[in-house]
């Protein structure tokens, strides 16, 4: 819970809006986001970053909504993106191509091809081949592509090893000790301009501590580079900071900026960051309705009509979210007179939360103890980034509504998909 989503006398709201009458009218599940939280979040950067040259190019892939990207651009974001398809969802949102940096170790040359008819600001280049097949496209179409290498420093972001990406053992970038070879043949070619550095070691991280890290490593390559006469016009630290899902203690954006200038000090480079889950994460929740509840031997289940294909962390990565009754059922009657603590009632039963998906592997949520009935309304929270962006059609489930509300205003930003849109590619043999 934060500032954008609160109880108010028992029932939960977002901004000025019960979730209770998002659900009545759009049904669920349904992906709820505030705007002020994103465009707050946003600007905590921004305000961070004043002073200094910087662009803060949004990760795509965290919620990639075209309402959501179109809401940065607004505030003068940038995008970190790693597809074709993500470069045709920001020009579709109205982004200025001029503001993407391209980041992912599988570029294919169609996807080079669009980059630069679109004329991207920079490519983040993670391997050798990856050098020479830029060089072909952009000679092939008499283009100079503007290229950064992602170094990959070699440092322990501390999270969860399906999303930590800057060890020697990971696919991503260009290994430390290989990077200024790999900048000496970039120069050597002839349709590249080297025009920054680029680094991401992970996602949800706590710390500061490993960013610095990662910045002091990439900060000596810098000066190696300089002595060789390649100067760099921009370094771009990735994203990464982490939010709270449970009982995590990230650093503030402020703090965490603040943390990377220091570090920093002295180096007149345009600063370029890429956060994604920051931005987006507890901006959202996800809405869901209790379809049965089912009393085991061992553990109650409360079955809900989200699951795992709506919302994939739990089932990937264990992940935590915290789930709330959207209506609360309180018991004040034992307190204190003027006592506004209130207190769940003592109905409570511990349930596994769970999908409908034939999977074992399906839940949302393990022992959470909480007063429901069939029909209640539960709100799954922290689910604003890479909630809708990695939900599938498995078992033929229609994906999601997604909804922005905007003080007292609800606006429907992605309709709920239908049955017959699935398969509407899909076609019988003869
Ligand atoms: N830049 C690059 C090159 C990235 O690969 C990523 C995330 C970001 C920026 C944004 O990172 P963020 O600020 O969101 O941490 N699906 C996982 C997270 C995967 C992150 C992948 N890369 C999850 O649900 O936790």
């Amino acid at each position: 819970m934060n500032d954008y989503f609160h109880y108010q006398n028992d029932a939960f709201y977002v901004g000025q809006v019960p979730l209770a009458d998002i659900a009545e009218k759009f049904g669920t599940p349904c992906y709820v986001y505030s705007r002020a939280a994103l465009t707050d979040g946003f600007r905590q950067f921004a305000d961070a970053l004043q002073g200094r040259e910087h662009l803060i190019c949004y990760a795509v892939k965290a919620n990639s909504n075209l309402a959501i990207l179109n809401i940065f651009a607004r505030l003068g974001a940038g995008f970190d993106i790693v597809s074709g398809g993500e470069l045709q969802r920001v020009l579709a949102a109205g982004c200025d191509a001029r503001k993407v940096v391209f980041s992912g170790v599988g570029k294919t040359a169609e996807e080079m091809r669009m980059a630069l008819d679109a004329d991207i600001l920079c490519f983040n280049v993670e391997s050798a081949a990856e050098l020479d097949r830029l060089n072909e496209v952009a000679a092939s179409m008499c283009k100079v592509a503007a290229i950064s290498l992602r170094v990959n420093p070699d440092v322990d972001a501390k999270t969860h090893p399906y999303i930590s990406t800057g060890l020697k053992q990971n696919k991503f970038g260009v290994a430390y000790t290989e990077a200024i070879a790999l900048y000496r043949k970039a120069r050597g070619l002839n349709n590249l301009r080297i025009t920054g550095m680029d680094c991401h070691i992970g996602s949800q991280l706590t710390e500061t501590s490993p960013f610095i890290a990662a910045i002091e490593k990439i900060l000596v390559l810098v000066d190696a580079l300089a002595g060789e006469g390649i100067h760099l016009e921009h370094l771009d630290l990735g994203g990464g900071l982490g939010i709270r899902y449970k009982d995590e203690t990230p650093p503030a954006i402020g703090d965490y900026v603040a943390a990377l200038l220091t570090a920093l000090r002295g180096r007149s480079q345009k600063l370029i960051l890429e956060p994604g889950r920051v931005l987006v994460g507890n901006a959202g929740i996800l809405l869901t309705r209790v379809e049965y509840l089912k009393h085991g031997e061992e553990k109650n289940f409360a079955i809900v009509d989200a699951a795992m294909n709506d919302l994939m962390r739990p089932a990937l990565y264990d992940a935590y979210h915290n789930i709330l009754p959207v209506k609360r059922e309180t018991d004040t009657a034992h307190l204190p007179r003027g006592g506004d603590r209130a207190i769940e009632k003592s109905n409570t039963s511990s349930y596994e939360i769970v999908g409908p998906i034939c999977e074992t592997g399906d839940f949302i949520g393990h022992a959470r103890d909480l007063s429901i009935a069939p029909q209640s309304l539960l709100a799954v929270l922290s689910a604003g980034a890479y909630g809708m962006s990695m939900s599938s059609n498995y078992n033929t489930r229609p994906r999601a509504a997604e909804v922005i509300v905007d003080g007292g205003a609800v606006h429907l930003v992605r309709e709920r998909e239908t049955v017959a849109q699935l398969y509407a590619g899909e076609k019988i043999i003869s």
